[in-house]
């Protein structure tokens, strides 16, 4: 993995970022989904980017003693991870609402990562940005509010070069030497299934007042899984590719 590509790609990013319009007029809103919404950017200011906001798998220090390299990008992925709480904290406010301190269901997602380690928890939070990303589309497509709109601009833009970020990493076997096969893929589907249906169990209610249905958020997270699936097997075979072609060590000096 190219890590200066990485390095560049979040500077960059993190210059230009229009701050959503928090002073846009409130357009009417029926009281349920008002609610349901307010409840549910509480969470996702207390999930995306709020508590730890890093990496808390109890092997960490031997990840990045593996991985020195990582530790500069984890540290600026999650400096973007900060800015998302951040933003989201500014549409509970203006939603009329105050932050949470905790979640069940965080506390839960909090605990596992904990308990299983790095390399599953980096997973983990690369399904939450998949199907977190899901939700955020919607919210843009359906949440009647200019400020909200541009804030799930913003996320949106984060969460595409962070589900990039991973994809390069497992395609350049930074995440171990396995094969991006088959049973790659349905694993994939699989917990991607289940991240969505935990998310979907927490937020459906604030989508569907909106006027978001089931079918449109499975099948958007479904897309995006399987998207992310065949991109990150392109890259690996490109990569591998490259390395072929590349003269090795060893037979740079061979007299053919
Ligand atoms: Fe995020
Ligand atoms: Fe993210």
């Amino acid at each position: 993995m190219n890590l200066d590509t990485w390095i560049n790609h979040f500077a960059r990013n993190g210059k230009n970022r229009p701050e959503p319009n928090w002073n846009a007029p409130h357009q009417p809103i029926a009281p349920n989904a008002h609610a349901a919404l307010l409840s549910s950017l509480q969470q996702f200011e207390l999930g995306d980017g709020g508590g730890p906001a890093y990496l808390i798998g109890r092997d960490l220090p031997n990840y990045f003693e593996d991985h020195p390299d990582m530790k500069q990008l984890v540290d600026l992925w999650f400096t973007e991870e900060e800015r998302h709480s951040q933003l989201l904290g500014k549409a509970v406010k203006r939603f009329g609402g105050k932050s949470i301190e905790g979640h069940w269901s965080f506390s839960v997602f909090c605990n596992v990562r904990k308990f299983l380690g790095v390399k599953f928890e980096l997973y983990a939070l690369l399904l939450t940005e998949i199907t977190s990303n899901n939700y955020y589309k919607l919210l843009r497509k359906y949440a009647p509010d200019e400020a909200i709109k541009g804030m799930c601009d913003l996320i949106i833009r984060d969460e595409t070069g962070h589900i990039n970020f991973h994809r390069d990493r497992i395609a350049s076997r930074m995440d171990g030497d396995y094969r991006l096969g088959v049973f790659w893929a349905t694993k994939m589907h699989v917990l991607a299934f289940l991240a969505g249906t935990m998310l979907w169990i927490n937020h459906r209610k604030a989508l569907v007042s909106l006027g978001a249905s089931t079918r449109e958020f499975y099948n958007g997270f479904r897309d995006e899984t399987a998207r992310f699936v065949n991109v990150t097997r392109k890259r690996r075979e490109k990569l591998d590719a490259k390395q072929q072609l590349a003269p090795s060590d060893k037979n740079i000096n061979e007299v053919v």
